[in-house]
């Protein structure tokens, strides 16, 4: 079940209490997030909402270990991650977090299966095993046949359903997607999303996705609004319940 109370179960996978970013640019404070308050249980999906501005990317950089909070903290599977150093942080990274963001960022040098492959060169794993791995992530987004080519060589649908392979493939425990179909055409936007769907539904995985796009977020188990700073359940947001709401 996905809460923003801060009363959630101490079993929830992922516990966001009193998360709080503020930026200084200049001698002027941006004050971003303000004792936001999350749950998300495993198997959930969650879409974020709000306007340009509001901190949707800010709380996903957050809760990817990208960036580091002004105060509160994070647990993930029972670690503590807000007070995780460098290394130490990375390493976590790489194990648990799927980032698919708007921006491919398929590196253009290198081919899908080579794409793929990348966040399995920070583990143990050895190459056959890699290939394995590999193999089977582009096979759940339907790329196998195509893990020779290069980025340039796929569609903008394609390519993100790369993105998603390399996101999947070291089994993290949670996906996080950043305007995952923003730069896509509408059909291309559906196949992604019943990729998602698919991944949360047949595969059990947890995702927490931003977006503009209500088609897209109606996908999510659960809509999200960011407000001055925290976190408004969508249907709150509809009565104007939320004391000082939206009208
Ligand atoms: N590194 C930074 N330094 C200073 N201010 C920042 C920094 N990163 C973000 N901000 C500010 O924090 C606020 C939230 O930015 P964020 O990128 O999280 O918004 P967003 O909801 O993702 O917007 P969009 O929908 O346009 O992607 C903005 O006012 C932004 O200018
Ligand atoms: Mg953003």
């Amino acid at each position: 079940m996905i809460r923003v109370d801060g009363r959630g179960d101490s079993k929830s996978l992922i516990q966001v209490r009193g998360l709080t970013k503020t930026y200084r640019r200049g001698g002027e404070e941006i004050h971003v997030l303000q004792r936001l308050n999350l749950d998300v249980d495993k198997g959930d999906f969650v879409a974020f909402m709000g306007p340009s501005g509001s901190g949707k990317t800010t709380l996903l950089n957050l809760l990817g270990g990208l960036d580091v909070p002004s105060a509160g903290g994070i647990t993930v599977d029972g670690d503590e991650i807000t007070h995780m150093s460098g290394s130490k942080l990375t390493h976590w990274r790489a194990r648990h977090v799927g980032f698919i963001f708007q921006m491919y960022n398929l590196i253009p040098v290198l081919t899908a299966f080579q794409n793929v492959e990348l966040p399995l060169l920070l583990t143990k794993l050895s190459s056959s095993e890699r290939r394995h791995h590999v193999e089977t992530a582009l096979s759940v987004v339907g790329l196998r046949e195509r893990m020779n080519h290069y980025p340039r060589q796929l569609s903008g649908g394609q390519e993100q359903r790369v993105t998603i392979a390399r996101a999947i493939v070291s089994d993290p425990t949670f996906l996080l997607c950043d305007e995952p179909t923003g730069d896509l055409d509408r059909k291309s936007a559906d196949e992604i999303m019943a990729l998602i769907e698919e991944l949360v539904g047949k595969h059990g995985k947890t995702v927490l996705m931003v977006t503009h796009d209500p088609m897209v977020a109606a996908r999510a188990h659960t809509t999200l609004h960011l407000d001055k700073g925290v976190l408004v359940e969508a249907s709150q947001l509809e009565q104007g319940v939320v004391a000082g709401g939206v009208a």
